[in-house]
């Protein structure tokens, strides 16, 4: 089949490449010429394992374009996938801009019948406004579809999760659209649910909401057991047995952050007030959620006896391991309070220093984890990324000040680490 997927960003690069790697041509369009053009070079925009030699192997094999000529890959496509950003306006609602600029850039394109789909995450009735922009902007008289076929792929894991997802969405007007995205997917051979365009748009948003429940829900019971002597983890275990439960999505920790669920959530309360519906129980979740990073450093602060002058080592930066996504991280939060407070930052992250430099320049960048430990008064660790389990912790005790940790993430075990002479501080551990 012939693709055209607008916006390079990580939903269109990885889901425009996966295509690919399924034997389709696709052409991913940007109007950013600086990006088409190092991904011509095979320079990736952002860190994703196995992205690079996904999109290497494909560009080989003449089955991946990229280019800033929306006219041309519009006019070859079958089916055209809306890729583009949503960002929060203010007022938490979503900016339907750029999805609004696609819609009448296809709409120029547009030399017969497509099926155009809608795969960022975009409010319900989303796609009867990309048909309605279609239709006004069109300028040759064809008929087309728009269809809500929304991603779920998570950063960090993102091609196994194309490659595999829990289940494929496909809210289509007809069973006869519905139908050309089944025979693009069969080959994944995953669970297909075929639906109405409203509930499509709404099962992505419901989807990230009911994950940001469990989360703020675990940080709220961490909190309690912080006041009563429990451990948050051993109840995270013991209640994620019950099967219709589950484990995943019940770490304590800072909260959620990412380019999704803060926006996703703010978006869908949004929605619903502009329904007549007071979304009372999310606007709790996003609460909870807000008050992680103040409790963290009042803990930092107190624990420490004042941060004046005080040197802090931060362990990574990332708002999740195997990203360099500083988007809503909350490392941005809480480095930002600890200066507030007058403390010295050093901090080291894997792969997102980069990035963390253009947001964070008053701190001083490290080349480890025990640079990062030289002379510090505490660390926090802040991204659970795998390499900090794996440090020689005698090492670390040795070249800090005072050996005193706060552990964002509960990635060590309490017992161990005070065994081995740490102070140590974690989530919902008392
Ligand atoms: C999320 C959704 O999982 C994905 O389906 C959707 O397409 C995009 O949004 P992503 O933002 O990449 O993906 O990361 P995810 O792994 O879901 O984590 C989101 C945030 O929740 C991170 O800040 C993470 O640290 C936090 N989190 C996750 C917790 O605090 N505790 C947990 O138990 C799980």
């Amino acid at each position: 089949m012939n693709i055209c997927v607008i916006g390079t960003g990580y939903v269109g690069l990885v889901t425009g490449t996966v295509f690919a790697d399924l034997g389709n041509d696709v052409t991913c369009v940007d109007k950013i010429k600086g990006k088409i053009d190092s991904l011509n070079k095979g320079i990736m925009p952002i860190y994703e394992p196995g992205l690079e030699e996904m999109v290497k192997r494909n560009v080989d094999d003449n089955r991946l374009f990229f280019s800033t000529d929306l006219k041309d890959a519009v006019e070859k496509a079958e089916i055209v996938f809306i890729c583009v950003g949503t960002p929060p306006k203010d007022n938490g609602e979503t900016d339907l801009s750029f999805v609004e600029g696609a819609a009448k850039g296809v709409a120029n394109a547009i030399n017969g019948y497509k099926i155009i789909v809608n795969k960022s995450t975009v409010p319900v009735g989303t796609g009867d406004f990309v048909r309605d922009v279609v239709e006004k902007n069109k300028t040759h008289n064809t008929s087309f579809d728009v269809v809500s076929n929304p991603e779920f792929l998570r950063e960090g894991s993102a091609i196994s999760d194309a490659l595999s997802p829990d289940r494929i969405i496909i809210g289509a007007p007809t069973k006869q659209v519905a139908v050309k995205l089944l025979e693009l997917y069969a080959t994944i051979g995953r669970p297909m649910l075929i639906t109405d365009v409203y509930s499509a748009e709404i099962i992505k948003y419901a989807s990230n909401a009911f994950l940001a429940i469990k989360i703020s829900f675990i940080n709220a019971i961490a909190d309690i057991c912080e006041l009563t002597g429990a451990n948050v983890s051993d109840v995270a275990k013991g209640v994620g047995y019950d099967s219709r439960i589950g484990h995943a999505f019940l770490n304590a920790g800072l909260g959620f952050g990412g380019s999704c669920f803060p926006k996703d959530i703010q978006s869908l309360v949004h929605t619903a007030e502009r329904l007549g519906y007071d979304f009372k129980l999310l606007k709790d979740v996003l609460d909870i959620n807000k008050e992680r990073v103040p409790h963290f450093v009042e803990i930092i602060k107190y624990k420490t006896g004042g941060l004046k002058g005080k040197v802090i080592g931060v362990l990574g930066l990332s708002f999740k391991p195997d990203t360099d996504d500083m988007r809503d991280a909350k490392s941005v939060e809480v480095i930002n309070m600890l200066l507030n407070e007058g403390a010295v930052i050093k901090a080291y992250d894997p792969v997102a220093m980069e990035n963390a430099k253009k947001i964070l320049p008053a701190v001083k960048y490290c080349a480890n984890a025990y640079e990062v430990s030289e002379d510090a008064d505490a660390l926090a660790i802040i991204t659970e990324w795998r390499e900090f389990k794996l440090l020689n912790m005698e090492r670390i005790k040795n070249l800090m000040r005072r050996p005193v940790i706060f552990d964002g993430r509960n990635v060590y075990d309490a017992e161990r680490t005070k065994k081995m002479g740490f102070e140590y501080y974690s989530i919902g551990r008392a």
